[in-house]
C-alpha cells in the first residue's frame, strides 16, 4: 500500500516565534487527534529549519521547500542537499511552480535536484501542473504527464519508487479555486497510467500522488477520498494550526 501524506508549505511566511508556536501547536493536535495512518510533513522555510527540528515527532516529519542542484560551491543564497541532510530534514519540495515561474527552474534542472536530493537521502516532492491557459485550451494531462518524463523518467526504477508527486494546478494555487474532485482523479490517474506505462504497475501503484492548490479543511476530506489521491501539499491552510489539522483529518485509511 502507498503511503499517505499530508505536507504543509509554509512558502515565505512566519516570523521565528510564530513558526515555534505553530509547529508546537501542529504537533499536539495531530498527536492528540490523528488515529489514521498518515505521514506529516512541514515544509518550512530553511532558516528555521534547526530550530523546528527538536519540536517534530515521527508522525510529523521535516521537509525544505528546495534545494541547490549542485552540492557546494559558490551559488550565494543558495542551500544544498547535503546540507539540509546534514541537519535531519527528510522531505524538500522541488519544481514548485512559483519557482518554476519566479526562478526560471527548468525540467532539465529539476532532474538535476532530484539525484541530488535521492543521493543524500531526502525524499523529493516533486511539483507538476498546468497553467489555465493550458487547461482550458491546450493537451493539459500531456503537458503535466512530460514534466514527469522530463525531470524523472531518467530514474531507475529503484529511485523513482523514493519520488513523492504533488499536483498542483496552477490556476488552483492560492485562488480560493480548487480543482474538483473529479478533476483531480482524472489527473491523478492518468499520471499513475503514465508512470505504469514507463516502470509497471506495483511501481505505479506504490507512488503517493498528492493533490494541491486551496485544499482547505472544508474540501479536503473529499479530495482525499478519490482512489488515486494520497493526501495533499497544502499551502494557506497549513498556516493555521486547527485547519491544518482537520485537513490532515481528511485522510481516512
Ligand atoms: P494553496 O493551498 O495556498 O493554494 O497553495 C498550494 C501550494 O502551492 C502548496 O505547495
Amino acid at each position: 500500500m502507498r503511503k499517505k501524506i499530508v505536507a504543509g508549505n509554509w512558502k515565505m511566511n512566519k516570523t521565528a516565534e510564530e513558526a515555534v508556536a505553530l509547529t508546537s501547536e501542529v504537533v499536539n493536535m495531530i498527536g492528540d487527534e490523528v488515529t489514521g495512518d498518515v505521514q506529516v510533513v512541514l515544509c518550512v522555510p530553511s532558516v528555521y529549519l534547526t530550530t523546528l527540528r527538536q519540536y517534530l515527532t515521527g508522525r510529523v516529519a521535516l521537509g525544505a521547500q528546495n534545494c541547490h542542484e549542485k552540492a557546494s560551491g559558490a551559488y550565494t543564497g543558495e542551500v544544498s542537499a547535503p546540507m539540509l541532510k546534514s541537519i535531519g530534514v527528510q522531505y524538500v519540495i522541488l519544481g514548485h511552480s512559483e519557482r518554476r515561474q519566479y526562478f526560471n527552474e527548468t525540467n532539465e534542472q529539476l532532474a538535476e535536484k532530484v539525484n541530488i536530493a535521492l543521493a543524500n537521502n531526502l525524499t523529493p516532492i516533486f511539483c507538476c501542473g498546468e497553467s489555465l491557459d493550458l487547461r482550458q485550451s491546450g493537451d493539459f494531462v500531456g503537458f503535466v504527464a512530460s514534466q514527469l518524463t522530463d525531470s524523472l523518467f531518467h530514474l531507475s526504477p529503484e529511485e523513482f519508487g523514493k519520488i513523492v508527486i504533488a499536483y498542483e494546478p496552477i490556476w488552483a494555487i492560492g485562488t480560493g479555486l480548487t480543482a474538483s474532485a473529479a478533476q483531480a482523479q482524472e489527473m491523478h490517474a492518468a499520471l499513475r497510467q503514465h508512470i505504469a506505462a514507463k516502470y509497471g504497475p506495483e511501481v505505479a501503484d506504490n507512488t503517493t500522488i498528492l493533490y494541491g492548490g486551496s485544499a482547505n479543511a472544508q474540501n479536503a476530506e473529499e479530495l482525499f477520498a478519490c482512489p488515486d489521491v494520497d493526501g495533499g501539499l497544502i499551502g494557506g491552510a497549513s498556516l493555521k494550526s486547527r485547519d491544518f489539522t482537520t485537513v490532515v483529518k481528511g485522510v481516512k485509511n
